[in-house]
């Protein structure tokens, strides 16, 4: 009898141990794809390359006081590869966010081609994950720069840097090229987030005091949909708030893209998403709905490590149900079975000595986001919707999905569109709004999107978008239909039929 009841204690100690392992596992909500792998002397080369010195980082926090040097220390002369001067002054390096722990953000920031001037907009992106690097969005979605399986760097026809200064910052902090010296810099919720985004906008507009009235947008993919709104939020309440020293941002508005932002209302669309896309079969559905209910029970129990086990069961795996019921990896995209090779291992590229130096991170090598991604592995199923009516009711907001994302798919995000309430003051006019068909020229047959447009303020108005034949990586699909979309978000230009 004694004996039993120990091999059971015993047994049951292994099972918690076995959870709590496959709890710290750390996954990313969206994990984004490995790069193409690198031909094999390439990879000597690079490794080569990447461990010789690239000379100090530079911290933007140490020329606040001084724009001039501060331009100086962070321009960004050339880039390894790349023939012939940049199309637009850059700049790179790092702003400490944090000193108690040596928190450190690393951006990227490119000027409008041709330069910037007053009224041009500065879009800031943010990756989801949480891990994945804003690197991915600059050379894969939106930068002026792509890089081709050999390395080579291509110059984007699409760059949204022919209508805007484009800001890439890798968060959180061990994410990309940020990082942290302490455990306790690492960020565990969004409100940590938030603070280290602030933080970072406090120095940026002291050492560049040229962009201070440069209108604001703060854009995000994905995971992003938690730390758009967060850092949004930040920047409304820091810049109504009389007791802060620094002067207000010019915050103008908010793009989210394929965004996870309220789980609750958004994980109960997957089974049926699976089942319209002919991917679950009846019997399938109703075993993904029941685990969805589990995870509602596990986030109203506020049971998060639990809450977020389960939605990797249910989506993120490997061996996920999407994945087991499909026969497909790629949550990105229904339409095909396999990860597309999305470009070059810009990662292998950023690693490089020369690159490194003359994006001023010094010896900092490139992180692959997994510390990061298990410091947000209990946030996964928490929200910010509480966050969005005061930024929905005030500033221009864009939110739009591929049609054929599955991770993040349109009905997810509708569901949590119209479950919203009176507190969201459009809430009701969305819920009538016709939607408008969208082509970039009328002669055009190929249809954009399907967009919801109306005015929610007299100066700001409310976008919502569902982007024809794009999945997950919108921009990647479709790359000039969603940079015209921006482009018409920024400048507050019509979607036409
Ligand atoms: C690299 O690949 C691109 C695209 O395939 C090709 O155009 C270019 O010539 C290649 N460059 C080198 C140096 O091999
Ligand atoms: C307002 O700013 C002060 C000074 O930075 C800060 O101590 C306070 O927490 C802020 N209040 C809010 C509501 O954020
Ligand atoms: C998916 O299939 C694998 C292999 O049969 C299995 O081990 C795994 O438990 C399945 N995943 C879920 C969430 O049921
Ligand atoms: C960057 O280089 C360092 C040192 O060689 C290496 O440990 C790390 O794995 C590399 N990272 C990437 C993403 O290539």
């Amino acid at each position: 009898m004694h004996n039993m009841r120990k091999v059971a204690v015993g047994s049951l100690g292994l099972v918690v141990l076995c959870t709590l392992a496959l709890l710290a596992s750390g996954k990313p909500f969206a994990k984004l794809p490995s790069m193409a792998p690198l031909l094999p002397d390439m990879a000597d080369e690079l490794t080569a390359a990447s461990t010789s010195s690239a000379g100090p980082a530079v911290f933007l926090n140490d020329y606040e006081h001084d724009p001039v040097a501060a331009a100086k220390a962070t321009k960004v002369e050339s880039l390894p590869g790349l023939d012939g001067p940049l199309p637009a002054p850059a700049y790179a390096g790092y702003v400490t966010v944090d000193k108690e722990y040596n928190s450190n953000l690393f951006y990227w920031f490119f000027e409008k081609d041709g330069g910037m001037e007053p009224d041009t907009p500065i879009i800031l992106w943010l990756q989801g994950g949480p891990g994945g690097t804003s690197m991915f969005g600059l050379f894969v979605e939106s930068g002026p720069y792509g890089l081709y399986q050999n390395l080579t760097i291509f110059e984007r026809e699409y760059s949204w840097t022919k209508f805007a200064g484009m800001l890439y910052v890798d968060n959180p902090v061990m994410t990309g090229f940020s990082f942290t010296d302490s455990p306790d810099g690492i960020s565990r919720n969004q409100d940590e987030v938030a603070d280290n985004l602030y933080a970072f906008f406090v120095s940026f507009y002291k050492a560049y005091p040229q962009y201070k009235n440069n209108p604001l947008i703060i854009a995000a993919e994905s995971y992003g949909g938690k730390y758009a709104p967060a850092i949004t939020y930040k920047i409304m309440t820091e810049n109504a708030n009389s007791s802060n020293p620094n002067p207000p941002m010019p915050l103008k508005g908010m793009a989210v893209g394929d965004g996870l932002s309220d789980p609750a209302t958004q994980i109960l669309g997957y089974a049926d998403l699976a089942y319209n896309f002919g991917i679950a079969d009846p019997a399938e559905a109703a075993t993904m709905r029941e685990y969805q209910k589990n995870i509602l029970h596990n986030i109203e129990t506020k049971n998060w490590p639990l809450a977020s086990k389960l939605f990797n069961d249910l989506v993120d795996g490997p061996p996920d149900l999407f994945q087991n019921y499909s026969g497909s990896p790629n949550y990105f995209d229904v339409r095909i079975s396999y990860t597309p090779v999305y470009g070059g291992d810009f990662s292998a590229f950023l690693n490089r000595s020369d690159v490194r130096a003359a994006l001023h991170v010094g010896d900092h090598y490139f992180l692959d986001g997994s510390v990061a991604a298990e410091g947000l592995q209990d946030d996964l199923c928490k929200t910010v919707k509480p966050l969005m009516p005061t930024i929905f009711n005030n500033l221009d907001v864009l939110i739009y999905n591929g049609q054929f994302d599955y991770i993040v798919g349109a009905p997810l995000t509708e569901n949590m569109l119209a479950l919203f309430g009176p507190e969201w003051h459009g809430w009701r006019t969305w819920l009538d709004q016709p939607k408008v068909i969208w082509r970039l020229a009328p002669s055009d047959q190929h249809v954009a999107g399907y967009v919801k447009q109306f005015d929610s303020t007299s100066s700001t108005t409310f976008t919502q978008i569902v982007v024809r034949d794009a999945g997950h990586i919108s921009p990647w699909d479709q790359p000039q239909v969603i940079s015209q979309m921006y482009q018409n978000f920024a400048y507050g230009l019509p979607f036409k039929p």
